[in-house]
């Protein structure tokens, strides 16, 4: 595949964008009614969009055919086919500045900014500044900044991107619209993956792409650059390749090993523990997950209505095995037991040269007396 994935499925209408609703509601209505903002504070986790949004926005306000077609506009969306549209896309447009201030904090950097601020843009209408992570400007940029948002030349349109939304000073966050980006649903990863696959003709087991989407934790950019990862392997596309290329067990072996432990069949885990270890996997992240699992499942037995939030993170199949294991617990004192003990397995096991030692510990532990 020639094109990185996340740079050639980048959404490149709102429309496209998956997930983010109530974003896409406020901003597109924006774009219709012509009442672009000065200053955006765009604040969520990786890979949701934030960017991309940001990008969005720069190319409707700089549209040439919103300019020209009334009807175009009341759409909210950019054409894509202008000069400005076309340029926004390819990364090639010299008035829409993208800063990284996780990199670029230096004192030339902030006067160049300011400098840059303070002049007309060359070609577009407006000049757009997209300052990603932006919560690691230095003082005297965050300083510079601050001036500028106070009075913000009419040419200027700032976006303003972070995963960490705390660390922005209130000086600057309070001077601007702010967006929260949602982690995506699972649903929605999916639903992306598929259609990807779908269009470059690549063919993939199913679970394999549900592990992809489920191990991305809410992130598309994640999600995509792994099934790149995946894809460039050259290998067979299915669960194992993907399990090897993440080094962690997928969801089908953390549950059947979820299920012989609640079933309390001491010399079954402990086999099934060793297998698991023969090939090679990352028990520490397998105790993890594991763990995580089983707080589920415990917390699902308590609370039947967090069903609805695991469908964010789990497929469908999934949380029907969430479900049927809260069913079977009988005494949830033991699962909280359990629990506990695998946490402190899990703190031993980061610094220890034995990890599966803890692990099997804390499983012995539990299932002994049975
Ligand atoms: N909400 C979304 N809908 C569809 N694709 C998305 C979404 N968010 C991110 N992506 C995909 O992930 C890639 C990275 O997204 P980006 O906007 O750079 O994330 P962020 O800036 O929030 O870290 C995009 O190129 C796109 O392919
Ligand atoms: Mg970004
Ligand atoms: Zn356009």
């Amino acid at each position: 595949m020639a094109l990185a994935i996340y740079r050639k499925y980048r959404p490149r209408t709102f429309a496209d964008l998956l997930g983010q609703e109530l974003v896409v509601e406020i901003l597109t209505n924006a774009a219709k009614m012509d009442k672009i903002s000065h200053a955006y504070l765009f604040h969520g986790p990786r890979g949701t969009g934030k960017t991309t949004a940001a990008r969005l926005l720069a190319k409707i306000a700089n549209c040439e055919t919103r300019v020209s077609d009334e009807i175009f506009k009341k759409k909210g969306e950019p054409c894509n086919k202008c000069r400005p549209c076309k340029e926004i896309d390819s990364g090639f447009a010299l008035d829409v500045i993208e800063l990284d201030a996780a990199s670029n904090t230096g004192v030339d950097d902030i006067r160049e900014l300011k400098e840059g601020i303070r002049l007309s843009p060359t070609s577009y209408k407006y000049k757009i500044f997209i300052i990603d992570e932006v919560h690691r400007l230095s003082k005297n940029a965050f300083d510079a900044l601050l001036k500028t948002l106070e009075e913000p030349p009419s040419h200027a349109i700032f976006i303003l991107a972070t995963t960490e939304e705390d660390k922005v000073p209130l000086t600057i966050s309070s001077r601007t619209q702010r967006f929260h980006f949602r982690r995506l649903p699972i649903q929605s990863i999916l639903q992306k993956l598929e259609m990807i696959v779908k269009t470059e003709g690549i063919k993939i087991a199913p679970d394999a792409l549900e592990l992809i989407a489920t191990s991305s934790e809410g992130s598309f950019r994640d999600a995509e650059s792994l099934l790149e990862q995946v894809i460039n392997m050259g290998e067979a596309m299915d669960l194992e390749s993907v399990e090897r290329i993440l080094g962690k067990v997928g969801f089908i072996r953390t549950d059947a090993l979820a299920g012989l432990i609640l079933a309390q069949d001491l010399e079954k885990t402990l086999e099934y523990l060793a297998d698991i270890n023969e090939a090679g996997f990352n028990l520490v992240q397998l105790t993890k997950d594991l763990i995580h699992y089983l707080r589920r499942i415990l917390a699902y037995k308590f609370d039947s209505k967090l069903g609805e939030y695991y469908e964010r993170e789990f497929t469908i199949n999934e949380v029907e095995s969430i479900k049927k294991h809260a069913d079977s617990i009988k005494d949830p004192t033991k699962v909280i037991d359990l629990i506990k003990s695998l946490i402190r397995g899990y703190s031993q096991m980061r610094y220890s040269p034995f990890t599966l030692v803890p692990l099997e510990i804390a499983i012995i532990e539990n299932l002994k007396s049975n």
